[in-house]
């Protein structure tokens, strides 16, 4: 801790030399990439770390990196300057810090020593009310207030561009048309705009095909709009007079033609006080997952919004409306998160938790089919999948601990969709298909993972019911479960050459982890026989009892090299030169089951002090890579001070890598860089494993 204050202050007066220019602070540190509207796949909108983390002077990016055009201005006694955006032209004002919480991010700015002004980005997250978080909305408050004593004029002005569904990045696309409206409702002026021809359940590079888009702000006096001109001349507009002339363009056309936008100005008049303003941003789809449950065909599930609001104007409205709950809302869940976290794992774990939230929930789907409400989830950046199990695994922590009917929600949908006789295999499936279809593999032909999805699926299942107490859902998936635990008992203790959720790295057999990971789920099994109370209960928890006890004392023997300094757990069986981050073993201490062997624990500790590096303790032997979720996994049972270091190294890894962009949860673990000779993954949900440590049951 103190050799890290003291870099901090070296770094800031090096950064004082080299530039005049006010720097930002950033509180608790700068993440490589800067969430701005982040609450589904589709709605997922950032400031890259190109930017420095300075919002003027870049375009915000869809997570997938194409521009979605997004811009700000104020004008302070008839002069312009920018906040937010690439747009060249007026000054951009000096960014004086950033700040980020569970659900916020906030910079503020001074502007010429005239005014002050504040961004909020509030995406909120609501884990107890499945409503609210199906509304794909997000908000941005703008608030000024003189700063040297002087009333002074002041206009602000914000626009999105059609570049929110442009697909920047391929050129054939910029040729869709879209078509555009705008309109009132309540207090609401709002603008909506969509592709001209939607494909629903379609995406384009991993943009939505259908929906739309509205961008909406608080309407009254001195509220001035444009509605589909070219960008250019509407930000001129504004630049040169301060407001809009209220016209909308008749001809509909292609993004790519002038690029429209759809503006906003408000003219608050001279201010002193500080006066607030208020949009919203979001996208409104009816249909939003294409499900194969337990019907004969596919159904259309709707978005849980569309089943309570009469439109999606109503739904915006009630949305922007609602800002004075919702950021109470947002308060509360901010500060118990950051007051757990901290308590638990002092500041750098509340600074990794608070990061994680908002790219954890902003791959969710809230939906709503003819029988019950789902929650879908997407493998952003990997695959596209939708309810890969070896996702929701390492993400399961965030959930267990926010709310675990959110997990059932999530698991609910690979239930339904095996129990229903959709999926030949006698092992869990690995995924439902590629997001937003979760149609499922009727040939059987998914990505195998026999061990890892049957084991995460019977080990989620009883982590839901211990936390949820909803023992009915044991004997409900009873007979589903059972098979997959015999797959465990045949096949979990000498793993066969197979992949595990580490797929990148390639596959191999008798992997130490992957069975560890199976052997706990028999175990497990023990716990979901007793707690179900079917037929043969007691005989059945006997069995699996003894099978696991069995296991695990023979996977003593083979998965660890006890003859090396200090000792550890292997990457595979017969290889003693190796080694690998033993995360699995985190389970047996979530289910509070005591069934690994305690000294297995503190020769994991003491090992990993070992080979811990600048930024973190490397996944296996294979290669110079680490994952920042499995690392949470293993630092939550890990010792305090062995844990402790595995999170300061997180820490610094998540200040210090050079990825620019949404977090990754694989980097080279000597750079900090996405790995050389493995893929980029971006804005992964699988960060809700930093609550790793916060979701284990309190002793
Ligand atoms: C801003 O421009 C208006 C119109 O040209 C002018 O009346 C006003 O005095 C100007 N205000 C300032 C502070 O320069
Ligand atoms: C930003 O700060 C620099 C250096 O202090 C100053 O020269 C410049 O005028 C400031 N710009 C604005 C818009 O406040
Ligand atoms: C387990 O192994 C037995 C014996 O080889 C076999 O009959 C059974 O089908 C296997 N069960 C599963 C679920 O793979
Ligand atoms: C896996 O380990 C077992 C036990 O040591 C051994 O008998 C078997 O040959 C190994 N399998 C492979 C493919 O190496
Ligand atoms: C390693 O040591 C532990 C405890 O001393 C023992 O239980 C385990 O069986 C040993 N493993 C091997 C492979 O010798």
């Amino acid at each position: 801790m103190a050799t890290k204050a003291v870099l901090l202050v070296a770094l800031s007066i090096l950064s004082t030399i080299k530039s005049t220019v006010s720097a930002s602070s950033f509180s608790p540190l700068r993440p490589p990439a800067i969430p701005l509207a982040v609450r589904s796949p589709y709605l997922n909108t950032w400031l890259d770390g190109d930017s420095g983390g300075i919002l003027p002077g870049s375009w915000p990016r869809f997570w997938a990196g194409q521009i979605t055009g997004w811009q700000g201005f104020v004008r302070v006694d008839n002069v312009t300057y920018n906040w937010m955006g690439g747009t060249c032209g007026p000054s951009l004002v000096n960014q004086t810090s950033f700040a980020y919480t569970a659900t916020k991010s906030i910079f503020t700015f001074d502007v010429d020593g005239k005014i002050a002004l504040t961004a909020t980005f509030l995406s909120p997250v609501h884990p107890n009310d499945l409503l609210r978080q199906s509304m794909q909305f997000s908000y941005l408050q703008v608030s000024v207030e003189s700063s040297d004593g002087n009333p002074h004029s002041i206009q602000i002005y914000s626009d999105i561009s059609g570049g929110e569904l442009s697909l920047s990045l391929a050129a054939s696309d910029k040729s869709s048309s879209i078509k555009w409206s705008n309109g009132l409702d309540d207090d609401v002026a709002y603008h909506k705009f969509a592709l001209a021809q939607p494909r629903v359940f379609t995406e384009e590079a991993d943009m939505a095909r259908w929906g739309d888009w509205y961008f909406g702000t608080t309407a009254g006096d001195g509220v001035t709009y444009r509605t589909g001109h070219s960008d250019t001349a509407t930000r001129e507009q504004f630049i040169g007079s301060g407001c809009l002339d209220n016209k909308v363009k008749e001809k509909h056309g292609p993004i790519c033609d002038q690029w429209p936008v759809f503006a906003f100005s408000h003219d608050l008049g001279f201010v002193f006080k500080k006066k607030n303003v208020l949009f919203t941003i979001g996208i409104a789809q009816q249909q939003v997952i294409n499900f194969q449950g337990s019907g004969t065909g596919s159904e259309s599930l709707v978005g849980l919004w569309s089943t309570v609001y009469g439109s999606a104007v109503d739904c915006l409205a009630a949305f922007h409306s609602d800002w004075d709950v919702e950021s109470q809302d947002a308060l509360i869940l901010d500060s118990k998160i950051h007051s757990n976290a901290y308590d638990i794992g002092g500041q750098d774990y509340a600074s990794l938790t608070t990061l994680a939230v908002r790219q954890a929930f902003g791959s969710l789907q809230v939906a709503q089919g003819s029988r019950q409400s789902y929650l879908f989830i997407k493998e952003i950046s990997s695959d596209g999948d939708i309810q890969t199990v070896d996702v929701i695994f390492p993400a399961h922590p965030i959930f267990l601990y926010l709310n675990p009917e959110l997990l059932k929600l999530l698991l609910d949908p690979l239930f339904e969709h095996q129990e229903s006789g959709h999926y030949p295999n006698t092992w869990s499936i690995h995924d439902l298909g590629l997001f937003p279809n979760a149609v499922g593999f009727p040939d059987g032909k998914d990505e195998a993972m026999p061990i890892e999805e049957c084991s995460d699926m019977i080990i989620m299942t009883l982590a839901y019911a211990l936390r949820s107490g909803n023992h009915q859902y044991l004997v409900k998936h009873w007979p589903l479960l059972n098979q997959w635990a015999q797959v465990l008992v045949n096949d979990s203790l000498i793993p066969a050459y197979q992949l595990s959720t580490d797929d990148f790295a390639g596959a191999l057999a008798n992997q130490t982890n992957l069975a560890l990971k199976g052997i706990i789920g028999v175990r497990a099994m023990a716990e979901i026989a007793r707690m179900s109370g079917i037929v043969n209960a007691n005989e059945l928890q006997l069995q699996y009892l003894e099978t696991s006890a069995q296991y695990i004392q023979d996977w003593t023997m083979l998965g660890i090299n006890n003859a090396t300094k200090p000792p550890h757990a292997t990457l595979a069986y017969n290889l003693p030169d190796t080694y690998g981050l033993l995360y699995n073993i985190y389970s047996d201490r979530l289910l509070d089951l005591d069934f690994v062997p305690e000294w297995v624990y503190t020769m994991q500790s003491n090992f990993y002090r070992t080979i811990l590096g600048e930024y973190g303790v490397p996944l296996d032997t294979r290669r110079n890579w680490a994952k920042s979720d499995w690392q949470a996994f293993a630092a939550a049972v890990a010792e305090p001070e062995v844990r402790g270091a595995m999170h300061d190294r997180l820490t610094r890894f998540v200040e210090g890598t050079p990825t620019a962009r949404p977090l990754t949860d694989l980097y080279d673990v000597t750079t900090g860089q996405f790995p050389k000779d493995g893929p980029s993954f971006i804005n992964r949900p699988v960060l809700g494993a930093f609550f790793a440590l916060l979701a284990l049951p309190q002793r």
